[in-house]
């Protein structure tokens, strides 16, 4: 990633009547980074994108694409290559004419475009597909061909809407490799829209958290996901668990919190409002009440087997009112834990964050 702005948001905001699908919004994205905006379904994602590519305009803020103001220009002459969840090709065009389609209207002749399409077919491993059609690929090579299309203009930004979203997940790890190798290979600027948090985690030199419309995270993946700033990007990003907290004072140069039947103080001031004491499911341990860590009894109530981690859902003994606990374990550790058995589990206190829960 460079550090020269490449892209930036200012103070967007984006209505459609009563709803704002967009809300004051500013972000700075580096010229050649891989940015993904993340979030939930209607969090706003795809309306920054449009606004970016010009399908929408901003009802207030100033989006500025290599030193250029574009918010009101339209789209044909922002530079800005777009590649949606359905592809979106032409069904009646050969695969060489989708990916040269962006270039008619630039004024290169038939071989200068064929030479370009060849090029960027090349650069997408699709070579010598030039004539077949739409219907005669697979999902993935469709994909591979919208994004050939996509960047036959040298745009100075890529937009990806969901690209692999309807691809299995074999095909999907396959482009995530993909997209990452292009992204290596180009200086262009990539922003990737996903509502998929691993997919956000392997693929993104930094990640930008949208919720309710707004910007409300924003970081390297693994900054967010070991130190998250608050308690909806603990939950969404890194499936966090939200602990009970029966009391808490600042206590000296810390906070002394009261949770699960244990008390202990962390490090830092009381922040402001409502806050939330949270742990990563892989920061539970079990069967090692050592001290230095919150140690609790709870009975597991689910577990899944994923390769070399086993998942497990942990109902804590103190409150069967509680929300189960997702405990992510290493196989050797979670071997003999079966549904209805008693644990004992432990949180290291450095394990445990208090976030801003607002
Ligand atoms: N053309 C539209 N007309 C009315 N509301 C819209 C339109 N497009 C999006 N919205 C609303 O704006 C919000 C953000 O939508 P969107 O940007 O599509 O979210 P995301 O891509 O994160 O799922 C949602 O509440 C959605 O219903
Ligand atoms: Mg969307």
């Amino acid at each position: 990633m460079t550090t020269q702005v490449g892209l930036e948001f200012k103070n967007i905001t984006k209505r459609y009547g009563p709803v704002v699908a967009v809300q004051d919004v500013n972000l700075a994205v580096g010229r050649g980074e891989l940015l993904t905006l993340l979030g939930p379904s209607g969090s706003g994602k795809t309306t920054l994108l449009k606004l970016l590519a010009g399908f929408e305009v901003p009802d207030a803020g100033e989006i500025v694409l290599n030193d250029r103001s574009i918010a009101t220009l339209p789209p044909a002459a922002r530079n800005v290559g777009m590649v949606f969840q359905n592809y979106a090709l032409f069904p009646h065009l050969s695969v060489l004419d989708n990916v040269g389609y962006g270039l008619r209207y630039r004024g290169q002749s038939k071989a200068e475009r064929h030479a370009r399409a060849k090029k960027m077919l090349s650069l997408v491993r699709l070579e010598g597909y030039d004539d077949r059609y739409p219907r005669q690929l697979s999902g993935g090579q469709q994909q591979r061909v919208a994004i050939a299309r996509a960047l036959a203009i040298e745009p100075d930004v890529l937009l990806m809407d969901e690209p692999l979203g309807a691809l299995d997940r074999q095909l999907r790890l396959e482009m995530e490799q993909e997209i990452r190798r292009l992204h290596h290979e180009l200086d262009t600027t990539f922003i990737y829209v996903t509502h998929d948090q691993e997919e956000a985690l392997t693929l993104s030199d930094r990640v930008a958290i949208m919720r309710n419309g707004r910007l409300t995270a924003l970081g390297a993946p693994r900054d967010l996901y070991e130190q998250p700033p608050s308690a909806f990007v603990a939950r969404f990003f890194s499936n966090s668990n939200l602990l009970p907290v029966d009391s808490i004072v600042t206590n000296g140069n810390g906070i002394r919190i009261c949770s699960l039947g244990g008390e202990f103080e962390l490090p830092g001031k009381l922040p402001d409002g409502k806050v939330a004491l949270v742990a990563n499911p892989s920061a539970i341990q079990i069967g090692d009440s050592r001290p230095g860590t919150l140690s609790f009894k709870a009975r597991v109530k689910d577990a899944v087997f994923l390769g070399e981690l086993v998942q497990l859902q942990c109902q804590p003994c103190i409150n069967d009112k509680l929300g189960l606990l997702t405990v992510r374990s290493s196989l050797a550790a979670a071997a003999k834990a079966k549904v209805d058995d008693f644990l004992e589990l432990a949180i290291p206190f450095e394990k445990l964050r208090l976030v801003d829960d607002n």
